[in-house]
């Protein structure tokens, strides 16, 4: 099983490049909404947001560095660590709640050894929370790699992750 960890950045790949934030902080900072399009660039860029460009998006928008934090914080979009080498979503919206995705979410997380927006120690597998995937009528769903799979039962989602399990 997955060893759980913190929701800091580990992962080889997403290197912090001073430069390239600012670059593309500065592209947004004059715009209206350029906060949002800021973190939108920065996540893409990344592939989550960086800790060392909260300091430089307050500076930018002109807000303290836990505005930056509670406007990241707020959308789900946006995660403080690179994802791992395999993304599960569990949706969390009405109709999944309705038809037992908090219980699958608790399966999951005992599975997986990490909580939802969290990556297990070793990269693997990356556990996030989204908000209706449009396929309400087969409750509940997930995504595995952004593939989506409606009527997942606990033992389903077993098979599901054995198929990517390590
Ligand atoms: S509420 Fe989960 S897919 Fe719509």
């Amino acid at each position: 099983m997955p060893q759980m960890t913190s929701d800091k950045p580990h992962m080889e790949e997403a290197i912090w490049d001073g430069k390239e934030a600012r670059e593309i902080i500065d592209l947004h900072a004059t715009r209206k909404g350029g906060l949002m399009e800021a973190l939108h660039g920065l996540q893409h860029a990344f592939g989550y947001i960086p800790a060392e460009s909260y300091d430089l998006l307050a500076n930018a928008f002109n807000l303290s560095r836990a505005e930056v934090y509670g406007v990241k914080s707020f959308y789900h979009d946006f995660t403080s660590a690179p994802a791992g080498q395999h993304i599960i979503q569990i949706c969390q919206a009405e109709s999944c709640q309705a038809r037992g995705s908090r219980a699958l979410t608790q399966h999951a997380e005992e599975m997986l050894g990490i909580t939802l927006g969290q990556t297990s120690h070793d990269g693997h597998f990356t556990l996030q929370a989204v908000y209706c995937l449009g396929n309400c009528a087969v409750s509940p769903n997930i995504t595995l790699d952004g593939k989506a799979h409606g009527r997942v039962s606990e033992d389903r989602f077993d098979m599901l992750f054995k198929k990517v399990a390590p």
